[in-house]
């Protein structure tokens, strides 16, 4: 068994807050074990409690529309949340919900070493950018620690809100050509150096 389906069974077992009284199952994550990119959401709803598989409800259809608008299925993503199991009746997650479940996002990342990290809304955001504002870094891509986050709306909200609807399906369309530039520069950067000809 792979270290990172290790570290989903031992999720499974959690029993380190509240949430674990109420979850029919955890919601681990699922995808490629190596890809490139990690798509971060908030927290499992009705559909992914019963399930116990990421983004499977009608927030997940439209996710999977954004990824085929740019080639991709979710066999070729892994998709994870922030928080593991899901808050009654849907509610924002607490804080403390989100201090004592980070560790275990932070596991997966350290296993999946993707390249870049999407996240979905302004939970998933404040995970990596605690002061930033989803309105104004939506769209646009930071590195830190060798990895490029990028910011979007979560599906969930722009599925009822057109004005979200139009701004996340251009946002999405951005990642293809991030991407690329990350390999432009990775090329790059394993070039041997020039040497000089002339001895100078
Ligand atoms: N919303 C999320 O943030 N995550 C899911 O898995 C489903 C809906």
């Amino acid at each position: 068994m792979s270290a990172l389906n290790k570290l989903n069974e031992e999720i499974a077992l959690c029993q380190s807050c509240e949430l674990a009284k109420y979850r029919t199952k955890v919601v681990p994550g699922e995808g490629v074990e190596d890809a490139d990119l990690l798509f971060v959401g908030e927290a499992p709803g009705y559909h992914e409690d019963q399930q116990g598989r990421p983004f499977v409800g009608a927030a997940g259809s439209y996710l999977d529309k954004l990824l085929a608008s740019i080639n991709l299925n979710r066999k070729q993503v892994y998709i994870a949340n922030v928080i593991k199991c899901r808050p009654a009746k849907n509610r924002d997650p607490l804080p403390v919900e989100i201090q004592n479940c980070r560790h275990w996002l932070e596991k997966q990342i350290k296993l999946i070493n993707p390249k870049m990290i999407v996240t979905l809304g302004r939970y998933s955001m404040a995970m990596f950018f605690p002061s930033k504002i989803i309105s104004k870094i939506h769209g646009t891509s930071q590195k830190k620690d060798g990895i490029v986050y990028f910011a979007m709306y979560h599906p969930a909200a722009a599925l009822h809100q057109q004005r979200l609807r139009t701004v996340i399906e251009a946002d999405m369309l951005k990642i293809p050509l991030l991407l690329a530039q990350m390999e432009d520069i990775a090329k790059a950067e394993q070039q041997p150096q020039q040497l000089s000809m002339f001895g100078d």
